[in-house]
């Protein structure tokens, strides 16, 4: 099939890059000949046929800009099969031959079931929990990355001037890059994530040690792992240190993208319309060994869980 009008949608959590992505979509679509539509609130706007025609202009000035400009949702009862043939009904009164989703892995069982039904799609990972196998990084990750290592470079200031121990709870949903990648950063003392679990006495231990050189600690837990007001408990009344805790939560997911951030939708914008244009459908962008390519969505919502275990590795090595 030859394609000549594309939407663009960004769906799920969103993140910092999402808006640089669809300028991409958009202006490499209209640099190759073809029309471009905005569906906006994600699959919510297929379903509801809340959809617009984008132009050059529309997205001017977009690059810089936090969130997404196209809104978004979270609708799990995309998985049903009715749901998306309206949605479908609504794609096919505008024209529009394929869409390239912007997103998580929500987002991504939402395109293949798109695919399934014979609309091709192309899917741009968009989420800064960096938890899609198969792809080095995720649009939004570098810039979360650096909004939690700059709080907790805060609160290490407070931390250390009242000999105390931080805990900060990150997001990541069920993935510990983020966690983990923060720990590296800032120099924390120990982390906690799925990946690792959590082992109390090994905690307490480490603390302990680290109390007889220093005077303060961070302890850095991803979301999900364990109650951090019981871990905060554990640590006074076990540790030299007084501990208090942050949960850092939303503001991680805003904020103007970083350049790498920017530079990577950039990129993953462009390869997702020459994938469509190339006939490819149930499919998504992926970024390996620094090479932007495309793999099959079903293999990229696989679990990715060996390779945090390699960042873990350098952190225990710098304790
Ligand atoms: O997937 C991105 C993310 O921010 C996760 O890190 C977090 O678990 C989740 O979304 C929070 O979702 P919501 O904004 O719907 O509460």
């Amino acid at each position: 099939m030859i394609v000549k009008r594309i939407g663009v949608l960004t769906s799920g959590g969103d993140a910092p890059g999402m808006s640089a992505a669809i300028r991409a979509v958009v202006r490499a679509g209209l640099s190759y000949g073809l029309e471009v539509y905005a569906i906006y609130n994600g699959y919510l706007g297929m379903y509801e046929g809340n959809i617009e025609r984008l132009y050059r202009k529309s997205v001017s000035d977009k690059t810089r800009i936090g969130g997404t400009f196209l809104g978004t949702a979270r609708l799990p009862e995309f998985k049903e099969e009715s749901v998306r043939e309206v949605a479908i009904e609504n794609l096919k009164h505008y024209d529009i031959d394929a869409v390239v989703c912007i997103g998580g892995d929500g987002t991504y069982r939402g395109a293949l079931g798109l695919h399934e039904m014979g609309i091709p799609t192309v899917g741009i990972p968009g989420t800064i929990d960096n938890d899609i196998s198969g792809t080095e990084f995720t649009i939004g990750f570098d810039t979360a990355l650096n909004t939690a290592v700059e709080c907790v470079d805060k609160l290490r200031d407070t931390s250390a001037s009242h000999r105390r121990c931080s805990i900060i709870e990150v997001m990541g949903r069920n993935c510990g890059d983020l966690a983990v990648w923060t720990a590296i950063a800032t120099g924390a003392e120990y982390v906690v994530c799925k990946e690792t679990g959590l082992d109390m006495e090994d905690l307490l231990n480490t603390i302990n040690k680290s109390a007889l050189s220093k005077n303060h600690a961070i302890i850095i837990v991803a979301e999900n792992m364990v109650d951090i007001n019981y871990l905060a408990k554990e640590v006074s009344e076990k540790t030299p240190f007084q501990a208090r805790t942050s949960v850092l939560g939303h503001i991680q997911r805003g904020g103007k993208p970083s350049a790498r951030d920017r530079v990577m939708a950039g990129e993953m914008g462009v390869k997702a319309v020459e994938a469509l244009i190339e006939g490819q459908s149930g499919v998504c962008v992926c970024i390996q060994d620094g090479k932007i390519c495309t793999r099959p969505i079903k293999e990229a919502l696989q679990d990715k869980s060996s390779v945090i275990k390699d960042k873990y590795k350098v952190f225990s090595r710098l304790g």
